[in-house]
């Protein structure tokens, strides 16, 4: 099958790829850019471990076709932390120990951090609702708002 050519910006970098028609962004980051901290939990639009935001929106990339990536300005897990530093978020999450197995973790992230991109100061109500399409099999929700709460406070200089 004739592939596709395509050019975009991932984590701030400049990236070319060449991918299939119906190849998914999901499958082109983990298997062809060997960006893995992006997880196939589901391939269906419901976990939310394969979170990622595109031109700043959070979109599943279980759900994205590669070839829509062209043009537009892709983060993922791996662009959050600046080299050595940490985000605000991840550091919660390690200091409050809000995560149990992980698999939902870099999703979460993700999620998180475009919830306080948009909106620096979100209520507990509106952070669950924000997280309610990422899940987590552990169920350890309590401890992953708490972080999140904190790292807002953090980043507000509250
Ligand atoms: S793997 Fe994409 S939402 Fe579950
Ligand atoms: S920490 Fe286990 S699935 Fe989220």
């Amino acid at each position: 099958m004739k592939k596709h050519h395509v050019s975009t910006t991932i984590n701030g970098e400049p990236t070319e790829y060449l991918c299939e028609p119906q190849q998914t962004m999901l499958d082109v980051l983990r298997d062809d850019l060997h960006l893995t901290g992006s997880k196939e939990g589901c391939s269906s639009g419901d976990c939310g471990a394969c979170s990622i935001t595109v031109d700043g929106r959070l979109v599943c990339s279980c759900l994205m076709l590669a070839v829509e990536a062209e043009g537009r300005k892709v983060e993922t897990i791996e662009g959050m932390a600046k080299g050595d530093k940490l985000h605000p978020l991840q550091q919660k999450f390690l200091e409050e120990a809000a995560l149990q197995c992980g698999f939902c973790t870099p999703g979460i992230l993700v999620a998180a951090k475009a919830l306080l991109d948009r909106n620096p100061d979100p209520s507990e109500t509106e952070i669950r609702y924000w997280l309610a399409g990422n899940l987590c099999r552990c169920t350890g929700y309590d401890k992953i708002v708490r972080a999140v709460v904190d790292a807002a406070a953090e980043m507000r200089g509250a």
